[in-house]
């Protein structure tokens, strides 16, 4: 070994440049091939995983392979190994299309990896997500005190606003935990929410039985009534309330719960006010859309997720709230060796994560490329494709259950087609398009959601035809 000098960096890991070029080109041209086969073909998965596993036995790594043929590899067993977002006819859950903005952001994302944990690190990238946290807050109402930032996820902005919930309750929460109270900690949401609010009750340590799962009005939505009774009954028996979570955009039916409502009954209690917006708050974006969201602005604080109806890559969640010494107060950490510390300005001392990714530049690059107009024209074509599904379905028999204004249809076959779910795993089956069973009010249905920005008319009529025909076959 020369102590002059050192080994060269691993070329694996890190190539030169002109190789870094040949297959970053490449790449760009095959990931575009592959979009474009994803799009014509079949939202299912259609791979063998048997011997999908079996070739996986073969990567013992012991023998390394060249990364374009690992590039190839990846490629083809994600084309055929997955439920394609970017096909046009996935009606399924709110995970979109990626929008090309985003996608690009990854790029530079992984590229400079930049650690967005503290200000010092990262200047720019800091100040641009506070920078985009704020147009978002503005749009919701919520005032120029807004706060927030960007989250993994829908899960991770709604554990945020329990812990801001509980800090809020009770200055000792930071020091006691649940001890601090005098009696089990309540908080509220409908029986349709997105029930990873169970495990943000687990893992928040006040347990799941600190959920209470409020009645519907027969229609999807939180009944005012029913969640007013539901604090006096559990304030009379010695329980804490400390949240109410109105959900705009139910996960299920699109229903958004009365929020004025909520928050009166929030102030009356002098209770924290969350809306979960996960997916139905991108309706801010649009001018004609946003009032559905009337009311938003009284809440204490507020989750959106770009990767759902705005469509950035994901996870790409944002929590928004007015109550910034809160979010010092529960995620404060004190160390000598982070390049900063500044309470109210670096993320790792306002938030869950430390170490984070540059989420943000997802969401600030698909507004910068298209404006708010670009975004809420995407959001209303949404609606409308909803529309055109609507009008097909119920022309050939079907009855639509729920009544959302957003992007979301809960539709009802003809009695004659029996078993819903059935009729869906056909649907599913088949690849002709992507659809997912649920039940509403009781009742099972077939969700249909428009997810990917680009379904057209042809894809509206290509999911009708697979509905009505895959109805007709006998189980
Ligand atoms: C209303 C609502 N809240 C929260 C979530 C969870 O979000 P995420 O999957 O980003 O964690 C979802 C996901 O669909 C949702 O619909």
């Amino acid at each position: 070994m020369n102590p002059r000098t050192l080994p060269d960096a691993v070329p694996a890991l890190f190539p030169n440049r002109a190789d870094r070029e040949r297959i970053g080109n490449w790449l760009t041209q095959e990931l575009e091939a592959a979009h474009q086969r994803v799009q014509a073909g079949p939202v299912a998965p259609n791979i063998d995983m048997q011997r999908f596993r079996a070739e996986l036995e073969g990567y013992d790594f012991q023998k390394p392979q060249p990364l374009q043929d690992a590039l190839r590899w990846a490629i083809e067993r994600l084309e055929h190994g997955i439920v394609q977002m970017s096909n046009p006819r996935y009606f399924g859950l709110f995970n979109p299309g990626a929008n090309f903005p985003a996608q690009c952001a990854d790029r530079l994302a992984g590229s400079f990896n930049p650690q967005l944990a503290s200000s010092a690190s990262s200047p720019v990238p800091v100040a641009l997500e506070s920078h985009v946290i704020r147009a978002v807050a503005q749009r919701a109402a919520f005032g120029d005190d807004a706060t927030g930032h960007f989250a993994t996820g829908g899960s991770e902005a709604n554990y945020t606003a329990l812990i801001c919930a509980l800090t809020a309750a009770h200055a000792k929460f930071s020091a006691d935990g649940v001890r601090a109270f005098s009696g089990p900690v309540k908080f509220y949401t409908s029986r349709d929410c997105h029930i990873a609010w169970l495990k943000i009750a687990h893992q928040a340590g006040v347990g799941r039985g600190a959920l209470r799962l409020v009645a519907t009005d027969g229609h999807g939505r939180m009944d005012p009534e029913a969640l007013a009774r539901a604090i006096a009954e559990d304030r009379a028996a010695g329980a804490i309330p400390v949240m109410i979570v109105a959900t705009a955009g139910t996960t299920g039916a699109g229903m958004i719960d009365p929020l004025h409502a909520c928050a009166d009954i929030a102030k009356h209690h002098a209770l924290w006010l969350h809306v979960d917006a996960a997916w139905g708050g991108a309706v801010l974006a649009s001018n004609r859309l946003r009032g559905l969201l009337a009311g938003i602005e009284r809440a204490d604080s507020l989750t959106i997720d770009a990767h759902k109806w705005l469509a950035t890559t994901m996870g790409c969640a944002i929590f928004i709230s007015r109550r910034a010494d809160l979010l010092s107060e529960a995620f404060h950490a004190s160390t000598s060796f982070m390049p900063s510390s500044i309470s109210g300005v670096d993320p790792y001392l306002n938030s869950v994560q430390w170490s984070r990714r540059f989420l943000g530049l997802r969401l600030f690059l698909a507004l910068a490329s298209a404006g708010w107009e670009g975004l809420g024209a995407h959001v209303e074509r949404g609606v409308e494709v909803i529309e055109r599904v609507k009008e097909r379905l119920v022309a050939s028999g079907w009855r639509i259950a729920n009544d959302s204004p957003l992007a979301v249809l809960d539709a009802i076959p003809p009695a004659a087609v029996g078993d819903v779910r059935a009729l869906v795993r056909r649907v599913v089956a088949s690849g002709r398009a992507w659809v997912a069973p649920t039940t509403f009010e009781g009742q099972d249905v077939v969700r249909i959601c428009a997810t990917n920005g680009e379904t057209g008319m042809a894809d509206v009529e290509a999911l009708v035809a697979a509905l009505n025909e895959l109805a007709k076959e006998p189980v």
